[in-house]
């Protein structure tokens, strides 16, 4: 079995080397961010996108514009949302939810008592588990919250339930790697609200991206539908396949996610163990829990998101299964 590490695609590593050579020709390089911000609009169908320095730089600008408090979720966000929030002096609220899924009621019931200006989560709780976004939105729309979607995991989904701007007041995304659009570098931003860049221009002329990231962008893009199907496909069929009695549990085993989560003791030791028995080449694809980015619990997570989509075979998926179940 040989597992790799993704990497942009050969298509998106060529547009960006010929970008490179048009470095400093202003008209060429206005022409590529034009063409990433349509791409982004096409993808989001938000009517006002940016393209930016990074997935955090894109959290930066959505806070920028926000006065009140800021809910996140208590696990499976993202850290950025609680550094950030802090870099600006906001007040954060943790909603509490079950295993990183946000429960409505709850939600309802914390937005009422709290008064938050915004609620920030990513599509898919910790990577493992999709976030019930439609009915998030609906009652972010009742209450005057702003919600941000962290899309960084789900750009594409053919399901539209996810990254889709119907029901996301603002959608941020890293493209850095290994993300679902991989360009290896930069995030965006989309809204409907012209108002959030106005009030942020100069934020976003700081944090704004190279014209040749804005290049691999477009082509990375085209292959984010597929790219996230094969992965949530693989993550399907894994589920399916943990059985061991050893594993205590495959978290969330019937939502759709980009990862797996099993809930173990000694996640530090097993990791380590995993680590030599599972290798990749170019990365790692192992981590490990409590950690707010995924799970407050003893656990790992099976990074499935970081392998390129052509490892994603069932026999090496079956293998890695193998492995797993031996190891713990
Ligand atoms: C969900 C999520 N959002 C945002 C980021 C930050 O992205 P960047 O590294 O491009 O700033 C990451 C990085 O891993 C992430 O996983």
């Amino acid at each position: 079995m040989e597992l790799l590490f993704k990497k942009p695609s050969e298509k998106a590593r060529e547009t960006m080397a010929n970008a490179s050579f048009e470095l400093g020709n202003r008209k060429r390089g206005n022409e590529y961010i034009k063409l990433a911000e349509e791409s982004i609009k096409n993808f989001t169908a938000h009517e006002h996108s940016r393209v930016l320095c990074s997935g955090n730089a894109a959290i930066m600008v959505a806070m920028s514009n926000m006065e009140g408090p800021v809910m996140i979720p208590d696990q499976g966000g993202w850290s950025g949302f609680i550094k950030i929030a802090e870099f600006y002096g906001l007040k954060l609220i943790r909603v509490p939810t079950k295993m990183g899924v946000i429960d409505l009621e709850i939600l309802k019931d914390h937005v009422k008592q709290k008064n938050p200006d915004s609620l920030f989560i990513t599509s898919f709780a910790g990577y493992m588990a999709e976030q019930p976004v439609k009915e998030i939105y609906e009652i972010c729309e009742d209450h005057e919250v702003i919600m941000v979607e962290d899309a960084s995991g789900s750009v594409g989904d053919p399901l539209k339930n996810l990254a889709c701007g119907d029901h996301a007041h603002i959608i941020v995304a890293s493209t850095g790697y290994p993300k679902i659009v991989n360009v290896g570098n930069g995030g965006f931003i989309s809204t409907n609200n012209p108002k959030v860049f106005e009030d942020a221009h100069y934020l976003i002329k700081t944090v704004k991206s190279s014209p040749v990231i804005c290049a691999g962008l477009v082509e990375e893009i085209k292959k984010a539908p597929e790219s996230l199907t094969k992965t949530l496909k693989a993550c399907e069929f894994l589920k399916k396949e943990f059985k061991s009695e050893e594993i205590k549990s495959v978290l969330h085993p019937k939502k759709r996610g980009i990862n797996i989560a099993l809930s173990l003791d000694e996640p530090k030791l097993k990791a380590r163990e995993l680590r030599t028995k599972i290798r990749v080449k170019g990365g790692g694809m192992i981590t490990v829990c409590p950690r707010y980015d995924r799970i407050n619990q003893p656990a790992i997570c099976l990074e499935i998101k970081n392998l390129d989509t052509q490892c994603l075979e069932k026999n090496n998926l079956r293998e890695i299964v193998k492995i797993v179940e031996k190891t713990i």
